[in-house]
């Protein structure tokens, strides 16, 4: 069994003249759970399409439990939720579970099962014959996720779950993901939110200008409780670096 999950070498992306992701070396264990923070336009999305093989590097390499990320047996031990997804939007969330039940190889029978449980574990069940274009921002996201752990994947790829979901919800997620991790899973999420962050994740990598600065664990300047990643966060941000 492979001790990582993921791991990126030297990796670097450009579009055009601009490195998007500059040399970036980055692991993830198993079972561990990282967040993956940065300002707007780091790079942590053009990082976690690399990872699973929807982009390819500009130069580096890219291993995904020990293989190519872009081969399908690999990726069917994924769950991926993207930052903005574009859903077909006169489909329900059932047919859309059921149409990435049918990529991920799934029998139909499983799918079945697994749309009725993650419906219910999302809250979706009331709205779950209603197209997905009536569907709110927050209820587009829980859909997200219920289509992330369609295949109960081992390893979770978020790119920003949080985001547009009500407290209720973001507190309902944040114990689904806390299960998911006393489970064994693996999980590296992007996100903005760095109270989530802190909560729930053994390790933190932080990004800037394609750059990773800082990956190591949210406690490292721990002394009084909480609010130690907004600290942390700020700190390698002005100094490009933790001594
Ligand atoms: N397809 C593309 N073509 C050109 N530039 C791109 C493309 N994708 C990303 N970029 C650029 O690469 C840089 C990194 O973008 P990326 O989306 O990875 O950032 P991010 O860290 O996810 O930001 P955010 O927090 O806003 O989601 C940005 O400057 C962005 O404009
Ligand atoms: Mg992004």
């Amino acid at each position: 069994m492979e001790d990582k999950v993921f791991e990126l070498d030297g990796v670097s992306r450009s579009f055009g003249a601009l490195k998007a992701v500059d040399n970036l070396t980055l692991s993830l264990g198993r079972g561990e759970v990282t967040g993956f923070l940065g300002t707007n336009g780091a790079g942590k999305t053009t990082t976690i399409k690399m990872l699973i093989g929807l982009i390819r590097p500009t130069s580096g390499m890219v291993r995904l439990f020990g293989g190519d990320p872009t081969v399908a047996s690999t990726r069917a031990r994924i769950g991926y939720m993207p930052e903005i997804a574009y859903y077909y939007p006169y489909l329900n969330v059932r047919e859309l579970l059921s149409f990435y039940g049918g990529v991920c190889g799934m029998d139909k029978q499983t799918v079945k099962a697994r749309t009725d449980e993650l419906l219910e574990e999302v809250e979706l069940v009331e709205a779950a014959k209603r197209p997905l274009k009536t569907y709110s921002k927050g209820m587009l996201q829980r859909a997200g996720i219920a289509q992330a752990l369609l295949n109960d994947p081992d390893l979770l790829v978020l790119d920003e779950p949080f985001t547009g979901l009500d407290p209720l919800a973001r507190i309902h997620f944040r114990n689904l993901l806390k299960k998911l991790r006393s489970k064994g899973k693996s999980i590296f999420f992007s996100s903005h939110e760095l109270g989530e962050t802190e909560l729930l994740c053994d390790n933190v990598a932080i990004m800037k200008k394609g750059q990773c600065i800082y990956h190591g664990p949210v406690d490292r300047l721990a002394g009084d409780g909480g609010g130690n990643l907004e600290r942390l966060f700020l700190d390698v941000l002005e100094k490009g670096g933790v001594a």
